[in-house]
């Protein structure tokens, strides 16, 4: 399984990706949290992604993409994976598109930007993992604690109100882009549009019965 999940800032991505990559048994590639990760680390490439993912905007196609050819080389990818916040525009799905990996399908989360900035006001993140949390929808066992290391939750640094509108912005255009692409090529690529505004277990209920629909 070879999988893309697209959906705005806040959709939903990481916490279904999660399950989905479960069921699946496949890794998931989340370009923020390696960026997030690098950032924590003080890498050159956490300097660099740091200057951008501060101020809402996309990190240089340049680095991400050395960044997924590098991950997707590795044997824990051979039998697929989920790749959650790539591609993030029309150069990076050409150039996903150029290296021939087949792609069985495309999920998008649909979710309207009023229930975007009630997940994103309310989600705290193991930055370590990626694991996110909500408040209210979602919430960690003990508040403020990841349920598996027991280490703090924290606020993300871009998610704060104009860089998230910034970050909203920018995917809608992109949005557009990339699908148009999709649409347009010749071995067209199974595209899901998943309505992401139930619960955790319904959204993944409706996702899991398009991808996978003979599971008991
Ligand atoms: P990235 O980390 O990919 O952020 P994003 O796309 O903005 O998406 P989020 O991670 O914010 O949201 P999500 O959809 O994963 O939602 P989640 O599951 O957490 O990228 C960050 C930055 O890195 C970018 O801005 C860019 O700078 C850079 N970057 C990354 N990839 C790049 C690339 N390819 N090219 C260039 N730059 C790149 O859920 C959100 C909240 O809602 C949580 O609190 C959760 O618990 C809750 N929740 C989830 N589902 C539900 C539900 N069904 N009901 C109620 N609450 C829910
Ligand atoms: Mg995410």
């Amino acid at each position: 399984m070879r999988l893309i999940i697209f959906g705005a800032p806040g959709a939903g991505k990481g916490t279904q990706a999660r399950k989905i990559c479960k069921h699946f048994d496949i890794p998931q590639i989340a370009t923020g949290d390696m960026l997030r990760e690098a950032i924590k680390k003080g890498t050159p490439i956490g300097d660099i992604a740091d200057q951008y993912i501060s101020k809402g905007e996309l990190v240089p196609d340049i680095v991400i993409l050395d960044l997924i050819n590098t991950r997707i080389s590795q044997p824990d990818c051979e039998s697929g994976f989920l790749l959650d916040g790539f591609p993030r525009n029309l150069i990076q799905a050409k150039a996903l598109d150029d290296s021939n990996i087949g792609i069985d399908a495309i999920v998008e989360l649909i979710v309207s930007d009023n229930i975007i900035v009630e997940r994103i006001s309310g989600r705290r993140t193991h930055l370590s993992s990626g694991r996110s949390y909500h408040t209210v929808f979602n919430p960690p066992k003990v508040p403020g604690v990841d349920d598996i290391t027991k280490e703090p939750l924290v606020q993300r640094d871009d998610d704060h109100e104009e860089t998230v509108k910034k970050r909203l912005s920018i995917y809608n255009e992109a949005i557009l882009e990339m699908k148009d692409f999709y649409n347009k090529k010749l071995d067209k690529i199974p595209f899901l549009d998943i309505d992401g505004t139930g619960n955790v277990a319904e959204v993944y209920a409706q996702i899991i019965t398009k991808l996978d629909p003979t599971r008991e």
